[in-house]
């Protein structure tokens, strides 16, 4: 009897433990978020307002001008599980494609109500939400720039450097060189659309 049990027990823990594998197998299924360059306009420096919303500025009356949209995305390992308190550096050109950088090159103006940078953290469930307009494609040395954000992603454990696109510019998007650069990874930086100008984009990082 005691042999029976034993036996009886020891296949509970042998399927208890594939059941774990497998459902550890599935967790995994999250792809990592592509890495991106970092480019040469990360706002160092920066001294002005950092909140999620970049579309207004204390004491501005205009709003920025271009298609404001909103982001809504969570930061996640790649088990799936929500990272807390991760670190969002976000920054973009304007709707004329400018980057408010002392070493951008551009011709195109200024949006002196636009704010180019925000640093935000995520929520207990590894929320995130940006309010922005939509970035201008611009020319570069490497090629016309499609539409981005870049986002420098500082988890707990992980940090990463991102770009991310939008999925109404698919035919942009496959012109540019950084985005090709990313070969089968490219979808995992592409936003998704829920209409009405807002998107949905979850990033994930190795180790959370
Ligand atoms: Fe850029």
């Amino acid at each position: 009897m005691a042999f029976i049990l034993k036996k009886l027990s020891r296949r509970g823990f042998v399927g208890g433990a594939l059941i774990g594998a497998v459902a550890a197998k599935a967790a995994l299924a999250q792809t990592v978020t592509a890495e991106s360059p970092l480019g040469p306009f990360f706002p160092t420096g920066y001294r002005g307002e950092t909140d999620a919303d970049l579309t207004r500025i204390a004491g501005h009356a205009q709003r920025a001008k271009g298609q404001v949209i909103e982001v809504n995305g969570r930061v996640l390992d790649r088990h799936g599980q929500p990272i807390s308190g991760a670190r969002l550096d976000i920054w973009q050109a304007n709707a004329a494609g400018r980057y408010s950088h002392p070493e951008d090159p551009a011709i195109m103006p200024l949006d002196p109500d636009f704010q180019g940078y925000a640093s935000i953290h995520t929520g207990s469930d590894g929320s995130w939400k940006l309010t922005t307009i939509k970035p201008g494609s611009y020319d570069s040395p490497i090629g016309t720039r499609t539409p981005h954000i870049h986002l420098d992603v500082n988890g707990v454990k992980s940090r990463n450097i991102l770009q991310m696109y939008f999925p109404e510019d698919e035919a942009l998007n496959r012109k540019d060189m950084l985005y090709n650069a990313l070969g089968d990874s490219a979808p995992t930086s592409v936003a998704r659309a829920l209409g009405d100008h807002r998107y949905d984009w979850d990033i994930v990082l190795i180790e959370g």
